[in-house]
């Protein structure tokens, strides 16, 4: 089986990245990580790759005076791997549409709401506040706009009356690790395809797979 190579680009703990890495740790998973790179030199993650002998590169941001500058370096930084997917997993900085576009069907995010609800940072605090009753996160194609494109898949995850913002984003982030290497699984098989602001999906891809919309208990 030809496995998909996959670009991680992170900007923290990782967390995100080490489900992938556990996912692609199992020689049928059908994609495997070539590279990850980071926009911050002290991000854990990197320490999560080298741990799994995954190289990684660090594009600093503060080392380039424009955006565009920083987004040369980050796109020549993941050509160098041959990649045919690039995920994105907590990285933090604003893409420019060049970029996007650039690898516009073939790069995807994880947000911990259930988009296109709490777009942004803050999420949990803006989800406690607004008082909604169930949350939960997403993976979606990546387009221009910011946590906005095609949605993969999604996870709801019930909102508890006396929950805090650190309590209900530790319950969202344990359905993250579970729909984003099931994300990256539906992708690298082909079974999920762009069509216009939507995800096509194989037949019955989802029928019996109790991935599609679980609720964390
Ligand atoms: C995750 O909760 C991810 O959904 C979020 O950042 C966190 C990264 O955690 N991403 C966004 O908010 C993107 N808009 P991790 O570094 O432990 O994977």
């Amino acid at each position: 089986m030809k496995r998909l190579a996959i670009a991680v680009l992170i900007s923290g703990r990782g967390t995100n990245l080490q489900a992938l890495i556990d996912a692609c740790a199992d020689p049928d998973f059908p994609a495997s990580i070539a590279c990850v790179i980071s926009n911050r030199p002290d991000a854990h993650g990197l320490q999560r790759a080298r741990n799994a002998n995954i190289p990684t590169r660090v594009v600093n941001h503060k080392e380039y005076e424009t955006r565009e500058a920083f987004e040369e370096a980050l796109d020549e930084a993941v050509r160098e791997f041959d990649v045919g997917l690039v995920c994105l997993a907590g990285f933090m900085r604003i893409l420019t549409p060049a970029f996007v576009n650039r690898w516009r069907d073939r790069m995807i995010n994880i947000h911990p709401s259930l988009l296109p609800a709490f777009r942004g940072l803050h999420t949990h605090e803006r989800v406690i506040e607004a008082g909604v009753r169930i949350t939960g996160c997403t993976v979606h194609y990546v387009t221009p706009e910011m946590d906005d494109g095609p949605i993969i898949i999604q996870a709801a995850v019930p909102v508890r009356e006396d929950d805090s913002a650190e309590e209900l984003a530790e319950r969202v982030l344990m359905m993250e690790h579970k729909i984003y290497p099931e994300a990256v699984r539906l992708v690298a098989l082909g079974k999920v395809r762009v069509a216009g602001t939507k995800v096509a999906t194989e037949d019955a891809v989802f029928a019996d797979n109790n991935l599609i919309n679980p609720v964390a208990e």
